[in-house]
């Protein structure tokens, strides 16, 4: 669920979820739109814990990613696998 104080409830907004099939980042990047992709770093696996400037940041090497998983700035050469995402009822729901 999104609620007026979460980080997701305004556009650019960014939240870590953990759910019995691994943690996500999810981020709001619409008004109705939303992006989840896993948070296991693609270099060696850190958690993907960082977020600024819209993107997601490897505390362990550095890498950067974008909302949608692709690569901005390596080590990390492959992209954060994304999963889709809808947003209904101010409840956002990740199809993994
Ligand atoms: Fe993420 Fe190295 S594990 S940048």
């Amino acid at each position: 669920p999104v609620d007026a104080v979460s980080p997701r409830a305004a556009g650019g907004g960014a939240a870590t979820v953990t759910a019995s099939t691994g943690t996500y980042r999810v981020a709001r990047t619409g008004q109705n739109a939303f992006t989840a992709v896993t948070a296991v770093c693609t270099h060696e696996g850190c958690a993907v814990t960082g977020f600024a400037n819209s993107r997601y940041v490897c505390p362990c090497h550095g890498s950067e990613f974008s909302t949608s998983g692709a690569v901005v700035n390596g080590p990390a050469s492959s992209a954060l696998r994304q999963f889709p995402a809808t947003f209904e009822n101010n409840v956002v729901t990740i199809a993994v």
